[in-house]
């Protein structure tokens, strides 16, 4: 089984393996790091390439003279062939990116594409796909005025005769992606996101808590307000009133704290 540190190590060497030189790294992260350091001298395990140097430029990227449409193409072609998430075995072989607005103030993350999302390789294009659609367009919404992604690009595997069978992302899948959704964020700088399900949650706040835990609050990630709501296909399998009661009401905060204006009639939605 893939350890967290052979996962880190993995996604450092990709990092320096395409140009990276430079990483900014919380005290936690650097107290890791560092430990890991020491016990690879003591001769165990192999040290992460950590790349340090100062004075290298940033990746391409980060470049602040890159339009945002330029950040994501390179985003877009570094994720077909993303090795640490190939390296796993475990995520099948297309990559389904983003989709809507680069320039949008809402972001919604969701899992991992599924069978229709792979087919037509485009983020939330089946049942769920459709549910999030209808939600949208009840917010006064296009997909076309929001940015679509998943925090896992790839459709997690489940064998020769998956069919149109999906899994959630497993903890390695969701880290092994991670540094793309967070590049994503950082290119398209959104006013707000909005986590889809669990596992958007697990990959950009890095808890383990459930949605239901999770509901009501504003929480950060890279400087962004995030909310996080039920899955679209949560409520595809539960049809009872108060869950589509509670995404509406979170998406009701979604729009308060964009300044978006709410008619009586959305403010009464499934009241
Ligand atoms: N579910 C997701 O989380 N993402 C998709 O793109 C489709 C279904």
């Amino acid at each position: 089984m893939t350890t967290l540190r052979q996962l880190a190590v993995e996604t450092l060497t990709h990092m320096v393996e395409s140009g990276q030189e430079r990483l900014a790294v919380d005290d936690e992260a650097r107290g890791i790091l560092r430990q890991w350091m020491l016990d690879a001298r003591k001769g165990s395990q192999p040290a992460p390439p950590v790349p340090v140097a100062e004075s290298t430029p940033a990746p391409r990227a980060e470049q602040p003279e890159m339009s945002v449409e330029e950040k994501l193409d390179f985003l877009r072609q570094k994720a077909a062939d993303w090795k640490p998430a190939r390296r796993l075995g475990t995520l099948r072989e297309k990559m389904v990116f983003a989709v809507g607005n680069p320039h949008a103030r809402l972001m919604l993350v969701g899992e991992a594409p599924g069978y229709e999302e792979e087919r037509q390789g485009e983020p939330f294009v089946g049942p769920a796909g459709q549910l999030l659609t209808r939600i949208l367009g009840a917010m006064g919404l296009q997909r076309s005025d929001v940015y679509i992604s998943n925090v896992c690009k790839f459709r997690p595997s489940m064998g020769e005769n998956q069919g149109t069978s999906n899994r959630a992302p497993s903890p390695e899948e969701l880290a092994a992606c991670q540094p793309l959704i967070m590049a994503e964020i950082r290119a398209i700088q959104p006013a707000c996101i909005v986590c889809l399900g669990g596992s958007s949650a697990k990959g950009l706040l890095g808890t383990q808590q459930g949605v239901s835990a999770l509901r009501g609050q504003w929480f950060e990630c890279q400087g962004v307000p995030v909310r996080v709501t039920y899955h679209p296909s949560y409520l595809l399998r539960n049809e009872a009133l108060s869950a589509r009661r509670s995404v509406w009401e979170d998406m009701l905060e979604v729009m308060q704290r964009l300044g978006m204006p709410i008619s009586e009639k959305q403010q009464n939605y499934f009241r």
